[in-house]
Parts: C-alpha cells; structure tokens; sequence
C-alpha cells in the first residue's frame, strides 16, 4: 500500500522524536519516499542529520535556508505529498494549525498543504486532556484532520496516562489502514474471517480441540484490511498475535462463533470460513476436575454441534460465501459435496497431510472449487499468497454477482 507513496512527515519538538527515526526507516522498508520538515524545537532533540541519513532525502527546517533568501520549499512539499503526516505532533503545532498559523515552515507547509493530514498528538497528559487541546483537535477533525490517539502509558515526564506517541510500527499500519481505506481495491467492503480451531470444554481443565493454528485465516484477515476492507476476526484460540486493524472477536466454542457470525451476517458483503469447527462437543461438561477412576476407560458421550457455515449458507442473501475443505482422502469429491451442500460460492479445498499443507504449516496446497464443478489449482506457495489469489478470486466473484 505504500509502495511508491510520496510521505512528507513533519516532526515536532518532544521528547518522542526519537521514536520519528524509527518511522522514516520502517516507512522507507515499505516503499514509501520520505521527506521530513522539523521544527526548530525538534531539532534539540535530532539534529537533522540523523533524519537526512535515514530518509535519503534533504531534511527541510526553515524558511530561510540560506539566511537571505525567502525559498519556497513549503510549497513544493505541500504539492509534493500524497500523505502528511505530523509525528510527534506537540500541543503547539496542533493549536497553530487550528487556528491557520503560519509561522515556521511546518505549519505553513501544513496550512498549503492538499494532500491529507494525519496526525499523532504526543504530549503529557495534562497538556493532552486541556479543553484548549481537545477543542482543537475537535477542530482539525472536523476539517477532516485524522487523528491518531495516543497511547496511554507511562510518558517521560514521570506520569502515566494517555499522550503517549505509539511505537513506530503502529503509526505505520495506522498510515497504511489510512490509504487503503482510500484507495484499495476492497475499501468499502465488511469482510467477516473466522480462523484457528473452537474448543469443546469436557471439565473446567480439559478440552476437545484440533491442531488449526489460525495462520490461513489471520493471513486473510490482514490481507482483507491491507486491501481496505473493513474486517471482523471471530477467531478461536490461536497464539498468533492479532492482525493490525482488525475488530477482533475471540470465542471459544462453536456455539459462540456461531452467534458472532450471525450476530455479524446481515451487515457483512463476504464471508470466509476458515476456522476448523470442532463438529462435536461433550454432552455433558463437568463443574469440577473428572478426577482418574479404577476404570481403564472413560466415555465421553459428544453431541452434534451446529455446522456453522450450513446455517449461514440457508440463510445467504447478497453474501459471497466462502467455505474450506480440509480433507485427508478423496479432496475433490467431499470439497464438491461441500460446496453444494452448504450453499457456497466457492470453497478452498486442502489435503491436510500433504506436506507443505495444512494445520500450522507456513505454506498451503490449495484447490478452488465452484458451484458449477469448475476447479482451479493454485502450486504451493506461503499462506500469505494464498491468502491475496483467494481476495482476487472473491473478488471476481463479487463484480459478476
Ligand atoms: N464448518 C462450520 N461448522 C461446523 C463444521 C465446519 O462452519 N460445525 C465449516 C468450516 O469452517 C469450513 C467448512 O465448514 O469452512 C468445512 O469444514 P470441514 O471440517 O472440512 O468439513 P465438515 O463440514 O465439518 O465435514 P467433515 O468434518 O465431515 O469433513
């Protein structure tokens, strides 16, 4: 998203600009051009050398670079951007740009600026929480300003509270949920994502589970968000972090992510179902610890539980529905059965022993298959890419519905 993205990022006096450095290298990693305007202030704290060296560009810090000549570098930044962004953002800069000051190249650079405006306010908390603040934040957002809020946290002045910068990488995917929102190819659209395996509670201790990992579907969920969609996780446990910019929703047992789904399905435009649903669970599940008995074995008497994606496919009306396949024998013929039987539109079958497949590998062997019989295979390649052939797929999909 932000290959080629032309960032001119203004850096204010704080004690977080540090933390500025560290963006300019991790929005360089992701393809963006950066080139960073500091305010006299920000300058006690980098000098502009470090920003010049990690940005590979000239850094810009006065009107009045050769101290007789008015330049007007704040009107090439101003045109040059594609996205500016102001970070640390202190209490002052976002007063002179609520009220259209213009007295340093930042803030005139900001006032010419066309291109959009997010900003990461980073201050104590006394300063933050001021009405003066709060009021000319309200501001700039009503005039279509985006503001990341701060962190709360401990903050340098010794207090905890909110106005902390957020770390390096969350200003960055904050920067990128910001332009995929406007400009990729899944913008507009709700896209609910179930991942990992649901558990199943025999005791307050024991469970029945299977061995999902989460990986396939956390890989769409993100790849989702990445293209501009809004997307929802209902995920069972998993120990992979979650993806940025995601509503996560964490359940546990298949009846709880059969109500989040339904809960979610009349407002959603795509689902994909890649969780592994336990289809059983104990019919009775014990208050306390089942303590070990003479007998050499024990009965666990399991009822059938809801078929989740069955519910959703009666119930479908303008939903592209997508559904897994994981088979360890006869992959075409029970994914083909599948994708009838639970009123699909597409299903994405893998033969989970296949090695380089399945639960917990890195990359997956995967099958589209189609209501009308047609199939299309895809060669091994990184859940990653899985993930984006199969947005491409729904979104083929979706034009022609
Ligand atoms: N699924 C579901 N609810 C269930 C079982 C499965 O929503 N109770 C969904 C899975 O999320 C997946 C698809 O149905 O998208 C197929 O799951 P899979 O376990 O391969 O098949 P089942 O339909 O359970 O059939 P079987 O276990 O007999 O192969």
């Amino acid at each position: 998203m932000l290959k080629g993205k032309k960032i001119v990022l203004g850096v204010t006096g704080g004690i977080a600009v540090y933390k500025a450095v560290d963006l300019v290298s991790r929005l360089r990693k992701q393809g963006a051009e950066v080139r960073v305007v500091m305010t006299e202030h920000a300058q006690e704290f980098v000098t502009p050398l470090t920003f010049k060296e990690i940005s590979g560009n000239k850094v810009a810090v006065s009107m009045w670079e050769s101290n007789q000549e008015f330049n007007v570098e704040h009107i090439a930044l101003a045109n040059w951007a594609d996205v500016f962004v102001v970070a640390p953002a202190t209490a002052n800069i976002l007063a002179k740009m609520a009220c259209g000051i213009a007295d340093d190249l930042l803030s005139t650079t900001l006032l010419a600026a066309q291109a959009p405006i997010i900003v990461c306010p980073a201050m104590n908390t006394g300063m933050y929480e001021n009405p003066a603040t709060q009021e000319n934040i309200a501001r700039l957002q009503q005039r279509g300003v985006t503001v990341m809020p701060p962190a709360v946290g401990m903050l340098a002045c010794g207090t905890a509270g909110a106005g902390r910068l957020p770390e390096p990488q969350q200003i960055v995917d904050f920067i990128k949920n910001f332009v995929a929102k406007r400009e990729g190819d899944m913008r507009g659209l709700k896209v609910l994502v179930t991942a990992a395996g649901t558990r199943e509670p025999i005791d307050p201790v024991r469970f029945v589970g299977n061995r999902s990992s989460g990986k396939m579907g956390y890989a769409i969920a993100q790849a989702a968000a990445e293209r501009g969609a809004d997307v929802l996780l209902v995920t069972g446990p998993s120990a992979l972090p979650l993806p940025p910019n995601v509503q996560a929703c964490k359940v546990e047992t298949t009846a709880e992510m059969l109500k989040s789904c339904l809960d979610a399905y009349d407002s959603v435009d795509i689902v994909i179902k890649a969780a592994a649903v336990a289809d059983y669970r104990p019919h009775d599940v014990a208050d306390q610890k089942i303590k070990k008995k003479t007998d050499d074995a024990l009965t666990v008497v399991m009822d059938k539980n809801p078929d989740i994606l069955k519910e959703l496919g009666m119930r479908k009306k303008h939903q592209i529905l997508v559904g897994f396949a994981a088979e360890t024998q006869n992959l075409l013929e029970n994914a083909r059965e599948k994708v009838v039987k639970k009123n699909l539109d597409m299903i994405v079958a893998n033969d989970v022993t296949a090695a380089g497949a399945g639960f917990n590998a890195e990359t997956n062997i995967v099958k589209f298959l189609f209501p009308d019989g047609s199939v299309s295979s895809l060669e091994q390649m990184p859940k990653t890419a899985v993930a984006e052939k199969l947005l491409d797929t729904v979104m083929q999909l979706k034009s022609s519905k």
